[in-house]
Order: structure tokens, then sequence, then C-alpha cells
């Protein structure tokens, strides 16, 4: 029988050649953009199934990082209204998914709905307060700008507040250039075009991603079956009659 700790293991494991950290891995920028990826961690892409993941998410921000996040202090329905208003065929939604499935950092890559301006794509992101500081953030952004080169996109546009540390050092260290403008701070991003390097980078994170989301998935799965067969044994061990004696 397959127990759970077995799937998480091999959820955790899975593809852990590919996930070490690599000295000379690829910069998902393209050439000339020197970035180098020190984790690489499963970020897949998520659609509209996953909106109440999306929104717990957000509503687990606190008020500073909703501000943050949004420019400003975004209440619960302010929340629900922008995950309801998702467009998940134009967009992309990336996550990071903990063993419990818990959505523990998303990013929204836009795409400007002006067709004028279709070579430029918004890049939103966060990341819930226990899992800062591990390379999420930076790692979302990387993965945003894989998906937008090969979608077209020549520019992408991060909106920050000039406070806004954290998110001022991803775009920075990726190349971007940052105008300050007071309490606000817009990045911008020339990205290389696509190619091969990026066609199958994307690919093949996506697929590590989908696998290791599956295996999460079974393993949160048949932890409830063996909670429930647990509940039915004490439940004859205690005389009740959950199963035929
Ligand atoms: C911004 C945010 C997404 C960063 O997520 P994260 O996973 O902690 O970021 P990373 O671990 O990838 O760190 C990115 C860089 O910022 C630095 N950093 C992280 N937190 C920082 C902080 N509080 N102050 C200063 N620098 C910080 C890291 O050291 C790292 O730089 P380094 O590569 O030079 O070490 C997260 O803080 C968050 O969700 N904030 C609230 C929402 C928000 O501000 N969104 C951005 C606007 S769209």
């Amino acid at each position: 029988m397959v127990k759970p700790e077995t799937l998480f293991k091999a959820s955790s494991e899975v593809g852990r050649e590919f996930f070490r950290p690599h000295r000379k891995a690829l910069s998902p920028l393209g050439s000339g953009q020197a970035r180098t990826s020190h984790v690489m961690v499963p970020i897949r892409s998520i659609g509209p199934s996953h909106g109440p993941r999306i929104a717990a998410h957000l509503l687990a921000l606190a008020p500073q990082d909703r501000y943050l996040r949004f420019g400003y202090a975004a209440n619960d329905e302010q929340i629900q209204r922008y995950v309801d208003g998702i467009n998940f065929e134009r967009d992309e939604i990336f996550g990071i998914f903990n063993r419990r499935l818990q959505l523990i950092a998303m990013a929204h890559l836009a795409f400007a709905t002006d067709p004028q301006l279709k070579s430029c794509a918004e890049f939103g992101v966060s990341v819930l307060a226990h899992a800062r500081g591990r390379g999420y953030g930076a790692r979302l952004f990387e993965r945003a700008v894989i998906h937008a080169r090969n979608e077209g996109v020549e520019m992408m546009f991060i909106h920050a507040l000039s406070e806004n540390t954290a998110m001022l050092n991803i775009a920075r260290k990726a190349g971007a250039t940052i105008e300050r403008d007071g309490g606000e701070s817009q990045a911008y991003l020339k990205l290389s075009p696509a190619d091969l390097d990026s066609r199958m980078s994307e690919m093949f994170q996506e697929h590590i991603a989908q696998t290791d989301y599956r295996l999460k998935f079974q393993a949160h799965q048949f932890g409830h079956f063996l909670a429930l067969l647990q509940e039915m044994r004490r439940s004859v061990q205690g005389g009740g009659d959950f199963l035929p004696k």
C-alpha cells in the first residue's frame, strides 16, 4: 500500500537533481541580461479552478502587504473583486504551493488590453509572510519573464511603492530600470526575444511543477482517506456501528 509519507517524499524529491543549485544556470532573461538562478522552485501556472486558493492567499496578507501589493489598503471585498476579475484567458497566474496545497506565493502577469501595447505586460507578486526571504519572489519574477518572452512581450513593468525594497531589489537584480517618482516607483525591464532556451525552459519548468502538484494533491487526498479510515477504526473500537462487525 502506498503510504502518504512515501507520496510526500516523492513530491519533495521530484526531480531533485533538477532543483539542485546550478552554478551556471541559464538566465531566463536571455543573453546579455545576467542573473544566476540559485534555487529552482516548482512554480505552476494556475487557472480559474484555483480562484478560492488565490483569494485565500491574498486575504491572508496583512494590511501593510495589501497596501504594497495593490498600491492601496485593499479590503476583503476589494480583494474578492480583484480575484473575480482576473482574466485567466489573457493573463497568466503563477503559484507556489506547499504540501498542504496552500498557495504560499503567487504572481500575476497582466497583459495589456490595448492591442497597440500588446508587447507590454505588468508583473504583480505576493508571498505569504512566513515564506519570505527564500527567493520565491525572485523565482516568480524569473518564471514570469520566461513566459512573457515566449509570448512576445518586449517590456515588463512593475509598479511598486518606493519603500518596497524587496520588490525593487528583485527588479533591480534582474536588470530593470527604476524610475522613482516620490512615494511611487516604476520599474521596467526590456526583454530579449524568445529563443529555444526560453521555450524549452518554460516547458520543462511547467512539467516539473505540474508533476510536483499532482503528487502533493495525491498525498493530500490520501491523507484525508487515511484519516477517515482511522475514524472508522476508532468508531468500531468504541462499539460504534461505522463498520459491519
Ligand atoms: C516583495 C515580496 C514579493 C518579496 O518576496 P520574497 O520571496 O521575500 O523575496 P525574495 O526572497 O525573492 O527576495 C528578493 C530580494 O529582496 C530582498 N528582501 C527581501 N525582503 C526584504 C526586506 N524586507 N527588506 C529589504 N530587502 C528584502 C532579498 O534579500 C532579496 O535580495 P537578494 O537577492 O539581494 O538577497 C514579498 O515581500 C511580499 O509579498 N510583499 C508584499 C506584497 C508586495 O510588496 N508585492 C510587490 C508589489 S507588486
